[in-house]
C-alpha cells in the first residue's frame, strides 16, 4: 500500500530511506516556531482540519479555490480540508473578539492541504506556521510580525546572507492601477483590477512578451510597470516599516520590491514574502494585511483590521539541508542501565524509573542479554553515559557510572546517580 501522491511519512532518525521525512527535523522546526512566537507574546490557537467549503470560496481567490480538496461528508455537507489557516482565524476571532483585548496576537502550526501538482517545495500538504496580530492598523504591527518572521528564521541559524523579505504594498499597487485606469474602458469593473493584479503576481514567472501583451489588453503599459518596480519607491507606510525594523537593527533583512503582490484575494495593504537570498528556492513564507476579512467572515458584525502570515515547513527544510543548518538528531539518551546481573533486575528498575522521574532520558534491555550486547546497543544508541548495578564483597549495592564520551567509570550512590549523568 502506497501512501497518496504530495503526501509524507515522518520517520524518527537515522533516515530509512531519501524517499522519507525526518520527524526529528520537523519537531526541530516546530520548536524553533514556538519559541520565536512565545517570545514575542503570540499565544497558540487552533481550528479544526475539515471546514465548510463556503469558508474558503468566499474571499481566498481564485487560485486557492482551484486547489481545495473538498468533497461532500455523509450528511450531504460540501466541505473542505483546510488550504490555509486565514478565513478559520478570521471566523474564530469574530465569533469570540469580545473575550480579547487588542490587539489580538496569536500563532498556530496547523497542517494544510492543497491539490496542487507536486513539485519542488509544493506538495499536497504542508505545516505552516501561521503569526497574526488582529485589532491594530498602525503599521508598528506590520513591522512586529515582520520581525517575528525574521526571528523565526534566526531562530533556525539562517542570516542575512541566507534570505531577504520582499516588502510591497497593495495599496501602491492600487494606486498605481487607479493612475492607469481614469478614462480607461471597463475602468470600474473590478474583475479588471483582479486581471491586473494577476498579472503582476506573474510577472517575474511569465514571458515579458506574453506579459506586455496581457497589459496592452487592459490599457496599460509594460514599462511603465516595469519602471514603477524598479523605481522601489517606499510609501510612506513602508517607509514606517523599514525605519521600524532599521530601530530593531533588522533593517538588512527587507527590501522593497513591487514584484510581490500576493496571490490570494484578501489582503489590503502592506504584503511581504520571504525567499533565499540565491534564488534557489519557491517562497520560505508569505504574508501581509487584511484589514476587511473579519468583517466579511461576520457578516458585518465586526469590523477588525488584521496582519499576518504564513510560512510552510517544505522550503524551509530544503533551505536547512541546503546550507547545512540541521543539527544531528538521535535519540538522546542520557543514561543506558546494563543489568548484567538478572538478579539485580528489580533493583535496576527501580533505579530507571527514579533517573526518569528526574527527566533523564534512559535506556536498557527488556530481556536478559549479553554485557557486550548491552553496552553495543548503548554504542549504537549514542548514549551520553552507561550506569550498572553491581553487588560488592561484602554483599552491599553500588551504581558504577561511566561516562561514554570520556570513558571515565566512577562509583556513586544511588541517590547521586542523577546528577552524575
Ligand atoms: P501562502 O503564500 O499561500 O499564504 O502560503 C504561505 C507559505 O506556505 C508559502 O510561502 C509556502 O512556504 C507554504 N506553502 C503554501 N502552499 C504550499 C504547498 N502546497 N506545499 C508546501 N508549502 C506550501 C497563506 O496561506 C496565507 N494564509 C498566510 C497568511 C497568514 N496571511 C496572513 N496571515
Amino acid at each position: 500500500m502506497d501512501r497518496l501522491p504530495g503526501f509524507r511519512d515522518f520517520y524518527p532518525e537515522p533516515l530509512p530511506h531519501t524517499d522519507v521525512w525526518s520527524a526529528d527535523a520537523r519537531n526541530y522546526i516546530f520548536n524553533a516556531w514556538r519559541g520565536a512566537a512565545r517570545r514575542y507574546g503570540f499565544r497558540e490557537y487552533d481550528g479544526p482540519p475539515l471546514e465548510p467549503l463556503e469558508l474558503f470560496t468566499t474571499k481566498s481567490g481564485d487560485e486557492i479555490v482551484g486547489q481545495l480538496y473538498n468533497f461532500i461528508d455523509k450528511g450531504e455537507r460540501g466541505i473542505s480540508l483546510r488550504p490555509e489557516m486565514t478565513p478559520t482565524l478570521a471566523r474564530m476571532v469574530a465569533a469570540h473578539e469580545r473575550a480579547y483585548k487588542k490587539p489580538i496576537k496569536w500563532f498556530a502550526i496547523p497542517q494544510l492541504f492543497r491539490y496542487e501538482r507536486q513539485q519542488k517545495g509544493r506538495l499536497r500538504e504542508h505545516f505552516q506556521f501561521n503569526a497574526d496580530i488582529i485589532g491594530e492598523n498602525d503599521p508598528a504591527a506590520d513591522a512586529e510580525i515582520i520581525a517575528l518572521l525574521i526571528d523565526s528564521l534566526r531562530a533556525l541559524k539562517l542570516t542575512e546572507d541566507d534570505f531577504v523579505i520582499r516588502l510591497s504594498s497593495r495599496q501602491a499597487w492600487q494606486q498605481f492601477y487607479q493612475r492607469g485606469t481614469q478614462n480607461a474602458e471597463r475602468g470600474d469593473d473590478p474583475a479588471r483590477a483582479y486581471e491586473f493584479y494577476q498579472i503582476i503576481d506573474k510577472l517575474e514567472r511569465e514571458d515579458p512578451a506574453v506579459s506586455r501583451t496581457k497589459l496592452d489588453k487592459l490599457g496599460f503599459n509594460y514599462d511603465d510597470v516595469t519602471g514603477f518596480i524598479a523605481a522601489s519607491q517606499p510609501t510612506p507606510e513602508l517607509q514606517r516599516v523599514l525605519d521600524n525594523l532599521a530601530a530593531r537593527g533588522l533593517g538588512g533583512f527587507v527590501k522593497i520590491d513591487y514584484n510581490v503582490i500576493r496571490g490570494l484575494a484578501y489582503y489590503t495593504g502592506v504584503v511581504f514574502e520571504a525567499f533565499d537570498k540565491k534564488g534557489e528556492f519557491r517562497a520560505i513564507a508569505g504574508g501581509g494585511r487584511y484589514d476587511n476579512l473579519v468583517k466579511l467572515m461576520s457578516g458585518g458584525k465586526v469590523d477588525l483590521p488584521a496582519i499576518g502570515f504564513g510560512m510552510g515547513d517544505v522550503v524551509l527544510l530544503e533551505l536547512l539541508k541546503a546550507r547545512g543548518l540541521l543539527p544531528k538528531f538521535d535519540a538522546g539518551v542520557d543514561v543506558f542501565c546494563l543489568i548484567e546481573d538478572e538478579t539485580l533486575r528489580a533493583e535496576s528498575l527501580k533505579l530507571i524509573t527514579d533517573l526518569r522521574g528526574a527527566g533523564k532520558v534512559v535506556e536498557y534491555s527488556f530481556t536478559p542479554s549479553k554485557a557486550d550486547k548491552q553496552f553495543k546497543r548503548a554504542m549504537e544508541l549514542n548514549a551520553a553515559n552507561t550506569a550498572r548495578i553491581e553487588r560488592t564483597a561484602d554483599g552491599a549495592l553500588q551504581v558504577k557510572v561511566k561516562s561514554l564520551r570520556t570513558r571515565e567509570e566512577r562509583v556513586v550512590g544511588f541517590a547521586d546517580v542523577a546528577g552524575a549523568v
